[in-house]
């Protein structure tokens, strides 16, 4: 089956794409496709929301099933910021990375965690929605040049960050991998009542 990944951040598309496509999903960004979608504005208070705004979006441009997710982080000490603004805290990832750093430099509890909802629009209107959450703790300086955004700083099992990793590792444990895998088992028992 054919969907259409609504989102124009290249790193995301290709996270998603190398966990759909060995379940039998062809995902194809809106670019890949030679359609823009322009700017879908997040207005949503929530990850839900700001998924399905996309997903659904990207479901009327296209005419195809949309697959979009939100995701951000949340940092406890910050009572759960930067959360649904996690793209908009800074302008580029280096500063985002510096000012949440220098946020946390006098407090003690560093744990945080990575949540992704994932919406799926079909044709018909109908919603499926997974979530996904991974818990870590913030760095005090970037390790790591793999993944994107905040991945040089979030710790897991206190080791390694999310940059220190090969892809397939962070897959197995990241947010959005969990999400994905949720939503592979929601379609695939959608699609084996068809
Ligand atoms: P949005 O889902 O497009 O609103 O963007 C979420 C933002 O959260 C991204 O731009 C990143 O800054 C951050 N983010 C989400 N997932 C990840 C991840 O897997 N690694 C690092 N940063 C992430």
């Amino acid at each position: 089956m054919k969907f259409v990944i609504a989102t124009n951040n290249q790193n995301k598309a290709n996270e998603l794409k190398r966990i759909l496509e060995p379940i039998g999903i062809t995902a194809q960004t809106p670019a890949m496709m030679g359609i823009d979608l322009g700017d879908i504005e997040e207005t949503g208070e929530t990850f839900r929301e700001n998924a399905e705004i996309k997903a659904e979006a990207a479901m009327k441009k296209t005419g195809l099933p949309a697959i979009a997710d939100d995701s951000g982080l949340m940092v406890d000490a910050l009572g759960g910021r930067p959360g649904v603004l996690s793209a908009r805290y800074a302008d580029t990832d280096e500063e985002k990375i510096n000012k949440l750093i220098g946020e946390l430099m006098d407090k003690e509890d560093r744990t945080a965690h990575f949540v992704c909802v994932i919406c799926c629009c079909m044709t018909n209107g109908e919603k499926i929605f997974a979530y996904g959450q991974c818990d870590g703790t913030i760095g005090f300086a970037p390790r790591g040049n793999n993944g994107f955004g905040y991945d040089p700083i979030f710790f897991v099992e206190g080791n390694k960050t999310f940059a220190e990793m090969t892809d397939h590792q962070k897959d197995a444990m990241s947010h959005r991998g969990k999400a994905l895998r949720e939503l592979s088992e929601l379609l695939l028992n959608r699609f084996s009542k068809d």
